[in-house]
């Protein structure tokens, strides 16, 4: 029942998309307004046909793959989803098409670096690449939406879902972010090869209490502005089209229920006119959280709340026309919802390209794309601890690779990887056989169940795959405990005991106890889960060819009964002075200060720091700039990369501010011997902060800069603001 366009003229793609927008809804009864609301789970093209040619399935969760024949996850995750989009586009009376979403979180055929792994990179370009990579894939499976970038701000190793995040600083996250949504949507999120981002979970998550996923956020709105909601200001300042409510509540008012929080702050204040959308089942958990007494009470808070798109409830299916009709809420709630749910769908030119069609592109990884995804992997490797070990020389014998992740592959993709294959990840003994050959390397599994401890013996060097395997970390994977999986710890006893060097790899979604490890090896890396390109970027590092040159964008607790630690740490009454027993009122069995402290990272040199200048010692409050410059020199032998980071501290403030924050970072490639300048531009602006009365202000007064390689080691200036 295909119509012309003097009919339908928001088919005319020359119109400006809110006029579009505003012919089509003038054509919509208030039963098809609400099916845009819904989205579906699995949408199925036979058993859904009836509701989708009434037009009451406005977007689809997880249904990837243009036909049959590319079908994987046999029947769970991958359907046909031409088959589905014909009853909506060709008959349904108006023809919408569905709106396909999935999560492609760090990559879809190319898995890059879980995103905790990205984020070491310190490296916009490299994640807006990515981003570009994971879009084009996505885009040939015929989704068109992809929920990431997460920026939930984690400074809590327990949760498991700090391996979605871009770690712990709003500035670092929210520069990520920027990035990955540059890479996901391009200039035009309408192009055929790009996709629509989505900044989630809106917000606090990351503060769940214990670690413990999905759980309470107890956290005062100055906190949330001054910390917790910037990257998500940057995901909008960014272009991001769509965002995601969060599961938690903030002190007591679940998400999916904050009018303040959706309405007031994101859509009003930042100006947001892109589509929220619930999370899994979001608006209908506002029973189990007791706030609503049935799903309609649920629907009715979470549309007036502002959240646009239902995911998977059915609470705005079943019950937003009935709650028109009877009075209980403005038609134009229902409206707004759907204005910016087909404004997203006419961004992204479905209307004009509802199908995926035939896959004659291929989405599989090809040399380019596994080039970027190892240049990433290579990032992720921070090397935290190396007595000189490290780079393994070409002399370096027989190498004994050992423990659960050596002949790893699917482990080692990370979590939440729906199209990553296990048989496209490169495994750490394959990539070490390549450079070594099986004369020169000896596996096992760390058990020393398939090699005697005799026959280890004649190894010269011991590289240890441990950590975790990526079920371990990422959503509804939390911990009570940081360390080591049971076992992994004992085995590196007796590694260490057959009294040759040993290198540690510890594979990770999230911050790890690490002192035994430390105190076992003689070098430690620290990798997260580094996607397909596992084991070449490993045996790149361990021999050299690549200079480690990943940062933590995590701080690491001394042990798990020290969390929370992180950079966000705001002074006391009590301040601990350098001269005083660090323990004063703190613990009385152990000290207050991390194991590594957030942006830490060794490599294959030694860099000199100078002394920073700036080129004033004042700046105006309200406009200018000064620069800041520190030279570095490559004081080592071998070429190698220094993030340089710039943090400051607002010793004088409204509210109590950290005691260091991140404001931004310089990358500087030096030769041995070489010197390098990192500049900054530095403006007023980076030390805004909001209030008691929760309104953006800068002081006047003293700010402390700190130029160096980590939050705790660094040359300090002081920049003084005036009026
Ligand atoms: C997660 C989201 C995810 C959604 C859809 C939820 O359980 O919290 O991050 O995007 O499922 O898969």
């Amino acid at each position: 029942m295909a119509m012309h366009v003097e009919h339908r003229p928001w088919l005319d793609a020359t119109r400006p998309v809110p006029e579009r927008v505003e012919a089509l809804m003038a054509q919509m009864t208030l039963e098809e307004k609400v099916g845009q609301t819904h989205q579906v789970a699995n949408i199925h093209p036979d058993d859904d046909a009836e509701l989708l040619r009434q037009g009451s399935i406005g977007s689809s969760l997880f249904a990837s793959g243009a036909t049959a024949g590319n079908e994987r996850d046999e029947g769970v995750l991958a359907h046909n989803i031409d088959a589905a989009q014909r009853h909506a586009v060709e008959d349904s009376r108006l023809g919408i098409p569905v709106l396909f979403g999935r999560d492609v979180i760090h990559g879809h055929r190319t898995v890059f670096p879980i995103p905790l792994g990205l984020a070491a990179a310190w490296d916009e370009e490299l994640a807006e690449q990515a981003g570009e990579i994971a879009a084009h894939e996505a885009a040939v499976d015929g989704v068109a939406w992809t929920f990431a970038p997460m920026v939930d701000l984690s400074e809590e190793p327990r949760w498991g879902r700090v391996a979605e995040s871009l770690g712990e600083t709003p500035v670092l996250s929210g520069r990520l972010a920027a990035a990955l949504v540059r890479g996901f949507q391009g200039e035009d999120p309408g192009h055929p090869d790009r996709i629509a981002a989505c900044a989630k979970h809106f917000a606090g998550y990351g503060l769940a209490a214990g670690g413990r996923d999905y759980d309470t956020v107890s956290v005062g709105e100055n906190t949330l502005r001054n910390l917790h909601l910037r990257p998500f200001k940057a995901a909008v300042d960014g272009g991001v089209t769509t965002v995601m409510a969060a599961f938690n509540d903030v002190d007591g008012i679940p998400m999916h229920a904050h009018r303040h929080l959706l309405r007031d702050v994101l859509k009003g204040e930042w100006g947001f006119e892109g589509l929220v959308v619930a999370d899994w089942n979001g608006v209908g958990q506002l029973v189990n959280q007791g706030v609503a007494v049935d799903l309609r009470d649920a629907a009715r808070q979470a549309i007036e709340a502002g959240v646009d798109l239902d995911m998977c409830s059915g609470g705005y299916s079943a019950h937003l026309a009935d709650l028109v009709r009877d009075g209980d809420i403005a038609e134009g709630l229902v409206d707004d919802a759907v204005r910016r749910i087909l404004t997203v769908k006419f961004r992204l030119g479905l209307f004009e390209r509802p199908y995926a069609g035939e896959p004659t592109r291929s989405n599989a990884p090809t040399e380019q794309t596994r080039a970027v995804a190892r240049r990433a992997a290579h990032a992720a490797h921070v090397l935290v601890s190396n007595n000189g070990v490290l780079p393994l020389g070409p002399d370096c014998g027989t190498v004994h690779l050992s423990g659960p992740f050596a002949e790893e592959g699917e482990a080692l993709l990370g979590t939440w990887t729906l199209d990553g294959r296990g048989e496209d990840v490169v495994s750490p003994a394959a990539a070490f056989r390549e450079r070594l050959g099986s004369e020169r390397l000896l596996v096992s599994d760390g058990r020393f169940s398939d090699r005697s401890v005799q026959q280890l013996r004649n190894a010269d060097v011991t590289v240890a795959v441990v950590g975790e395997h990526s079920w371990r970390s990422g959503e509804a994977n939390s911990v009570s405990d940081i360390g080591l999986p049971a076992g992994q710890l004992d085995a590196l006893h007796q590694l260490a005991r057959l009294g040759k060097p040993l290198v540690a790899v510890v594979y990770t979604g999230r911050p790890l106890e690490l002192g035994d490890v430390m105190d076992l090896a003689d070098a430690v890396v620290v990798v997260w889960h580094p996607g397909i390109e596992a084991g070449n970027a490993l045996a790149d590092i361990v021999f050299g060819d690549v200079s480690p040159h990943g940062r933590l964008p995590m701080t690491f607790p001394l042990t798990t009964g020290h969390i929370p630690t992180s950079t966000h740490q705001r002074p006391t009454g009590r301040l601990i002075e350098r001269h005083e027993d660090p323990r004063l009122g703190r613990y009385l069995d152990d000290l207050v200060f991390p194991r590594l402290p957030f942006g830490h990272g060794l490599t294959y040199t030694t860099f000199d720091y100078g002394v920073p200048r700036l080129s004033a010692p004042q700046l105006t409050r309200s406009s200018g700039s000064v620069r800041l410059e520190v030279d570095v020199t490559n004081i080592g032998d071998r070429a190698a990369r220094e993030v340089v980071q710039l943090y400051f501290r607002d010793p004088v403030a409204e509210v109590t501010r950290p005691l260091v924050e991140l404001t931004d970072w310089a990358v500087l490639d030096l030769d041995p011997g070489e010197t390098g300048t990192a500049e900054f531009t530095v403006t007023a602006e980076q030390f805004a902060y909001f209030g008691r009365d929760n309104t953006a202000r800068v002081d006047a007064g003293e700010i402390v800069l700190q130029v160096g390689p980590d939050a705790l080691t660094g040359k300090r200036t002081t920049l003084t603001i005036i009026d």
